[in-house]
């Protein structure tokens, strides 16, 4: 007979963020909305930021008006307003919020034309939010997290890491950039205790693709892209924030979470008849 008692006792609290404090940006809106509800489902105490304090209120005042209405066990949720393109930003933000245990930071934008056709007004736009923002950003907080002693850094690539099309050369480069970012996030600050990783989603039903979603032809060419054949919605994306910012992710660091469907996973939009 097996010994029972030398069986792996598994936390069923393994999920769990009570007692955690995440501060999550771009939470006004698409991913990072569905996010700072889902950590906050979970147990963390969340500052809801975005360049639109309006927006990131919104999202606060949902998160603290759902516990109420349920009786669940939320901490209450706040909202600060937090510009990535100023570059004082993230030390005024810090020093308002402390380090967090957890941090997600979603902006991005994305200028599609072709690399000839660019401006370089259209590639300072592209790289000023989804690189020099998000360094900033990661900086301040790596630095206090570190100090702190622990915690989780989430930010967000795309399959555009990976594969690419015409009109995404900027936006591309930027979210490949963004898996070395992490990594090398992770690489520094690792032996302090911080732990840094990235998701790849495919597509997602938000603001950012709305041009996308309003063509039907390019809607269904990128449903067709995706193995599972469709758009995924935001709180599709939750999941795999609650797996990374919660000690289930404990041994996890430097990595991407691709979270697109099967995107990255089959070439080609042709499945042969065999
Ligand atoms: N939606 C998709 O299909 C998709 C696919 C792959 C990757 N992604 C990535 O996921 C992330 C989130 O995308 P989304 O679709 O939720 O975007 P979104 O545009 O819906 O939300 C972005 C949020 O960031 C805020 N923001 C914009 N500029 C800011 C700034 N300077 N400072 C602070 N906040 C700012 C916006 O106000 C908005 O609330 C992005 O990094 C994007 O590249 C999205």
């Amino acid at each position: 007979m097996p010994d029972a008692s030398a069986a792996p006792i598994v936390d069923p609290g393994l999920f769990r963020l009570d007692g955690r404090t995440a501060l999550v940006v771009g939470s006004g809106s698409g991913i990072g909305e569905a996010i700072a509800v889902g950590l906050a489902t979970f147990g963390a105490r969340v500052t809801c930021a975005d360049s639109r304090l309006d927006a990131a209120t919104v999202t606060a005042e949902a998160i603290n008006a759902s516990a109420a209405a349920t009786g669940a066990d939320v901490p209450p949720a706040e909202a600060l307003g937090l510009d990535l393109l100023e570059p004082e930003d993230p030390a005024r933000v810090l020093a308002i919020t402390g380090a967090p245990d957890v941090l997600v930071t979603t902006p991005s934008i994305n200028v599609r034309k072709r690399i000839v056709d660019y401006t370089d007004d259209e590639l300072d736009r592209v790289v000023d939010l989804n690189i020099k923002g998000l360094f900033r950003l990661c900086r301040t907080f790596g630095r206090a997290m570190a100090e702190a002693g622990g915690g989780s850094m989430i930010g967000f690539s795309s399959v555009r890491s990976q594969t690419t099309e015409p009109g995404q050369g900027a936006y591309a480069a930027t979210k490949a950039a963004t898996v070395m970012l992490f990594k090398t996030l992770a690489a520094e600050l690792g032996p302090s205790g911080v732990r840094a990783n990235v998701i790849a989603p495919g597509v997602v039903e938000t603001p950012l693709t709305k041009p996308i979603t309003d063509d039907p032809a390019w809607y269904q060419a990128y449903a067709d892209k995706a193995i599972l054949g469709r758009w995924a919605v935001p709180s599709e994306l939750v999941g795999a924030a609650v797996f990374l910012a919660s000690d289930a992710s404990s041994y996890v660091t430097g990595t991407t979470l691709f979270v697109d469907g099967g995107w990255t996973a089959a070439d080609g939009r042709y499945s042969p008849n065999v």
